[in-house]
Order: C-alpha cells, then sequence, then structure tokens
C-alpha cells in the first residue's frame, strides 16, 4: 500500500488517537482544563471559541485518559464539525498553549511528520491481536510500538521526508545497510574495553565475505590501518551532514570513504540504535542522526566517549557482585566501546547549538539477544503499556498465557525491575532515565525473571554526594558524569519510571477493570519488601523517600511550547506543574 493510500484509509483514526493522547498528555501537564459537564463527559472550550467534548475517567495519576471515539469539535458557531484534525486542535488552543507564530508553523510541521508515522504505525497492528504480537520475534516486536507515550509530537524527525521514513524509520522496519568510513585517528577519540579488539567491532557488522571485500577495497586503496580506524555511519548522515559538513576533512584525507557494506541493520524504537537483523546476537550500533526527534537532536557527544566503556563495565561488575542484584539476574547492556570525530571548525565555537558538535560517532552496545536463553523473551517495558488493533493491552496477554494471576505477575514484574532500579539509586548514587524505552524486561514463559538496562551515556548520573560505594568508580569517569541532588535524581526513576512507564500499564490495565489501587499497592509491597532485607541502606531509602505524600509533575509538551525551535547549546529541560498526588504514598498498607 502506498503512502498515500495510507494516508487515506488511516487518517481519521490517527487523528483521532493523537487528539486523545493529546487531550492526555496536555490536561495532565495542565495545560488545558476541561470541566466536567455530566458523569464521564467533559468540556474543554477554548479562546478561539472553539470547544471540544469528549468521554473519559480520571486516573490515580489525576489524569483524564479520553476514549478516542467520543471525541467531537464543535466550532465558533456551536456547529459540530466533520472531522477531528489534530492539527486543526493546535490552533484553536494556540492562546493556551502560547506558541509564537513561529513555533506554531514548525510545530504543525513536526506534527505532521507523526501524523506520516502514524498512519504506518496503525497499518502494522490494526489487524492484529496481542497474541499475535507478542508472538513476533523481539527486535520485530519492537517496530510496532507507539513510541513516547507522553510527547505528543513524538516522532517529528525533522528533516526526513518520506523516502527517508520509509528507507530509515522504525514503523517501516527497513533493511539499513550502514556506510563505511576510515578516519585518521590522530583526529578521532576512541574507547574500546581493554578485552575487546577492533576486528570484534568490524564482526558486529561485517560477515566474512563483506570483510574480505572491505578488505580488499581498503588495500586498493592504500588506507593504513594503522593510521585509520574503521567507522560505520548512517546512510541518512552520510549523505545529509558528513559528505557536505566534513568535506576538508575528506580533501585532507583524514576522512576516506568507503561505502556501504555489511548486514541488514533494523532501527530499534530509538531509531539511531540499530540491531543486526541478520546475526541478533551481534553488538547493536548506536549513531548519531542530526534530526530532531522527541524533544533534541539526535547526536552523539563527545563528552562521554572516551568514560563510557569504562562506566559501563564498572555497573557491569556491580550487577555481577551485589547480591541485590545479581539474584535478580539484572543485566547491564554494556557499552564496550566509542568513538568521537569532532568537526574541525563547529569544534572551535565551543557555545554553538549542541547539534552541531555531536555529528559524527558511534557507541558500541551488547544486543541484549547475547545475554538471554534462547527460551527467554526481551521487551521494551513500554510493550507492557502498548494495545493492539482491538485496543487491548499486550500486558493482559502476556499475564493470560503466564498461567499467572495479576497480583503473581505484577509483583514478579516489581521486583524483577523496580527493585534493581531503586536498589542501584540508594546504594550507589546511580540514576538511569528508566523510561519504557531504556528499560528492557526479560520474560521466560512470558513471566517476568529479569530486567537489562542500556543507554549510560548522558542518560546515567550520580549523586553529588560522597557515597563510598562510588569510590571504585576512577574520578575520569567520575568527572564527566552529570552529578545531581538527591531530590532530582529521584527523578530517573519517579518520573522515567513510575509516570513515564507503570502510569500507562496501570492506566490500560484499569481499562479492562484491574484496580489502580491495587497496582501500586503491589508495587508498595515489593519496595517494602526489599528495604525490609537491606537495614543497612535506612539512611538511603530516607534520601531517597519514594512514599513521600506528594511527588514533583515534570511536563515535556510545554517545553517545546514555550521554547520553541530555536537552536540552543545545551538540550532543553523540562518544566515543573503543581506536585502529584503520590499513589505510592496513598496505597501504602
Ligand atoms: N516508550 C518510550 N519512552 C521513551 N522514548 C521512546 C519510547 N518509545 C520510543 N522512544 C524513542 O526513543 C528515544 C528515547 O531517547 P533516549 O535518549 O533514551 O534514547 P537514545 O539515546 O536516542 O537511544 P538508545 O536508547 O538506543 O541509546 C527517543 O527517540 C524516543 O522518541
Ligand atoms: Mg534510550
Amino acid at each position: 500500500m502506498s503512502q498515500v493510500d495510507r494516508i487515506k484509509q488511516h487518517w481519521p483514526a490517527v487523528n483521532r488517537r493523537l487528539l486523545a493522547k493529546t487531550f492526555n498528555e496536555l490536561g495532565w501537564e495542565q495545560v488545558l482544563t476541561p470541566v466536567e459537564i455530566e458523569p464521564g463527559r467533559y468540556q474543554l472550550t477554548l479562546e478561539s471559541g472553539t470547544e471540544y467534548q469528549f468521554s473519559g475517567w480520571t486516573s490515580i495519576w489525576d489524569q483524564l485518559i479520553v476514549e478516542p471515539n467520543s471525541i467531537i469539535r464543535l466550532d465558533q458557531k456551536g456547529q459540530q464539525t466533520d472531522s477531528c484534525d489534530a492539527s486543526q486542535f493546535f490552533l484553536d488552543a494556540r492562546a493556551e498553549l502560547g506558541m509564537s507564530s513561529a513555533t506554531m508553523c514548525n510545530f504543525l510541521e513536526e506534527l505532521g511528520n507523526t501524523l506520516m508515522a502514524e498512519v504506518q504505525v496503525h497499518e502494522n497492528y490494526q489487524a492484529m491481536t496481542a497474541a499475535d504480537m507478542i508472538r513476533l520475534p523481539d527486535d520485530e516486536l519492537q517496530c510496532l510500538l507507539d513510541g513516547h507515550p507522553k510527547v505528543t509530537v513524538s516522532k517529528g524527525r525533522m528533516g526526513w521526508g518520506l523516502e527517508d521514513y520509509q528507507a530509515y524509520a522504525t514503523e517501516f522496519r527497513p533493511d539499513i545497510q550502514l556506510e563505511w568510513l576510515a578516519l585518521d585517528r590522530e583526529q578521532c577519540e576512541l574507547a574500546l574495553i581493554e578485552e575487546l579488539d577492533e576486528q570484534q567491532l568490524i564482526n558486529a557488522v561485517l560477515d566474512q565475505s563483506e570483510q574480505q571485500r572491505l578488505n580488499s577495497l581498503c588495500d586498493q586503496l592504500k588506507v593504513d590501518r594503522s593510521r585509520f580506524f574503521l567507522m560505520p555511519v548512517h546512510p541518512w548522515q552520510w549523505q545529509n551532514k558528513l559528505v557536505n559538513l566534513f568535506a576538508g576533512e575528506i580533501a585532507a584525507g583524514r576522512i576516506i570513504h568507503l561505502g556501504a557494506f555489511g548486514d541488514p541493520m533494523l532501527p530499534q524504537q530509538s531509531l539511531r540504535t540499530l540491531s543486526n537483523r541478520a546475526r541478533p546476537k551481534q553488538l547493536n550500533i548506536k549513531l548519531p542522526l542530526s534530526i530532531l526527534n522527541t524533544s533534541c537532536y539526535r547526536g552523539i557527544p563527545g563528552r562521554y566517549i572516551t568514560a563510557g566503556p569504562e562506566l559501563s563495565r564498572w555497573l557491569a561488575d556491580i550487577a555481577a557482585d551485589d547480591p541485590v542484584l545479581a539474584s535478580r539476574g539484572a543485566i547491564i547492556l554494556e557499552e564496550p566501546a566509542g568513538a568521537f570525530y569532532p568537526h574541525p571548525l563547529h569544534s572551535q565555537v565551543k557555545d554553538g547549538p549542541y547539534r552541531y558538535h555531536e555529528m559524527l560517532g558511534c557507541i558500541w552496545r551488547h544486543s541484549v539477544h547475547s545475554k538471554t536463553g534462547d527460551n527467554e523473551q526481551a521487551v521494551l517495558m513500554a510493550t507492557l503499556f502498548q494495545k493492539d488493533g482491538n485496543g487491548q493491552p499486550l500486558i493482559n496477554e502476556y499475564i493470560r498465557q503466564s498461567g499467572l494471576s495479576a497480583d503473581e505477575w505484577l509483583s514478579k514484574l516489581f521486583n524483577a525491575v523496580v527493585v534493581p532500579l531503586y536498589h542501584l539509586l540508594c546504594k550507589y548514587g546511580v540514576g538511569l532515565v528508566a523510561h519504557g524505552q531504556n528499560v528492557t524486561l526479560v520474560l521466560k514463559n512470558n513471566i517476568p525473571v529479569k530486567v537489562a538496562l542500556k543507554d549510560f551515556q548522558g542518560d546515567l548520573r550520580l549523586v553529588n554526594q560522597d557515597f563510598p560505594e562510588l569510590e571504585t568508580l576512577s574520578e575520569s569517569v567520575r568527572s564527566v558524569t552529570v552529578r545531581l541532588p538527591a531530590e532530582y535524581l529521584i527523578h530517573d526513576l519517579q518520573t522515567g519510571h513510575f509516570v513515564t512507564v507503570l502510569r500507562f500499564i496501570s492506566n490500560v490495565m484499569a481499562e479492562t477493570g484491574y484496580s489502580e489501587h491495587r497496582f501500586y499497592q503491589l508495587l508498595g509491597q515489593q519496595l517494602a519488601a526489599y528495604m525490609t532485607a537491606s537495614p543497612e541502606l535506612k539512611s538511603r531509602f530516607e534520601l531517597f523517600d519514594l512514599f513521600t505524600p506528594e511527588i514533583a509533575r515534570v511536563c515535556l509538551n510545554r517545553v517545546r511550547f514555550r521554547l520553541g525551535y530555536g537552536d540552543d547549546a545545551e538540550r532543553p529541560v523540562p518544566e515543573l506543574g503543581t506536585n502529584l498526588i503520590n499513589p505510592l504514598a496513598l496505597t501504602r498498607e
């Protein structure tokens, strides 16, 4: 089916879905304030004179959850309009959102791109049941997910057109062949964990015959391997940001373009990390894509590259040695190598936009399939709140097929995932942005057994206190890692995981009859059991208190409305709304 046909077929459904998400999230972020006009029916009156009405229910997270098919729009004359168009809504609500004209027009483009992706997402699973979906191989299932659950323009990929989406976007499930460059070692930073050699980095993408083909080209071009390091780059990045912006380096012979080589690579949910489709146990490849996608440009900063391998090894050693983590089988998806080539001109503009400082680099990461057994499944946490074509959540199907009760299943989930994250925070002062794309759940016979954690460069932060447990981490690594006060660091778990993952799981389960109260009560029980078993960490549990009556409401969408599309030197930081009642405190026994 062509994109044009897909648009014709799915436009109403994807717009309704995006509108419902918009009402859900912008209501929660306190940008919109619908009022209840009759039990379960709400009205949103906008300064523009337009009005929206919809049905919904209020969750334990102080969130109105809107039923997509119930939405109607009334124009300034009070007439119901034919269609529900997500883009028109943002224009209708312009006064409430406070976007400048320039921000609004850019936003509409980001939204248009997102909708272009959403019609493909809809096409992918609209005819599938949850049972069909969870039967898929893990990497394929990852391509079927809806994406970031909070951000309305979650698949903006500013700078990409339809052909780029089809060639490189996760939901199109493309086979990507990477481009290869030979980089002058004197110009680049390269870090490898001790026992790793460069050959293994090449093996990750190239099989024997491709290696022969690449080697003979290198011989032909007289590429001296002691002077040059071979590195893959994303084909889009090569064509759009490297061949032009690094042309001086090419002319000087410090960068040599070798061409496309290697196995077909499949993009993961993060778009710029790719799995080897032919040999799934090989290292994943994370590459810069200088496009704006969900909040920021997706480059690779040089700042963490040299520290990255040591940092993730330190974490992996902890996971192996610490009884709380080891007994729960927690997996660290190590990043054993990283490379970065600074831009010779842009690096002279120190406070220039961050996207210009992050264009050429690579991070190699262990594939989760190299760490799990053949009878285990590894699914992103976001899979659990994903719905199938009939609106049924996948988590219900996992629970059904596991043979466990929902209570038992959830208790195992929290013990396998939340306890390790909380322990890392309390014992080691390590915060990981634990959202549904960074945290992977490993299931055996559909039962949660362990967690796999990834994405440490920039997304791993340390407490700003001198925990003795941090002393085994070298000073050089500590000095490049962001340090945060405990009250901020706790948000990597509270906001990153509870609000951004568990909120969505408890929502979809509540829609099918499972008590939210019970959900957070079970979470509290698992945390309490762990805390009782670790009395030596009492003062840390007070420092990182998950049971406070209220927690901060961290708002992502509002940042875009206010900051717009300026080319900033730093990544944007979220805004705060009024505090939330903490479901863990509410349900404490
Ligand atoms: N459920 C989800 N939660 C958060 N982000 C998601 C989710 N699904 C898809 N994404 C996408 O994944 C990316 C998350 O950003 P993040 O900085 O964690 O990852 P990354 O550094 O780009 O890649 P990786 O995690 O592969 O190292 C964004 O591009 C976002 O749109
Ligand atoms: Mg990530």
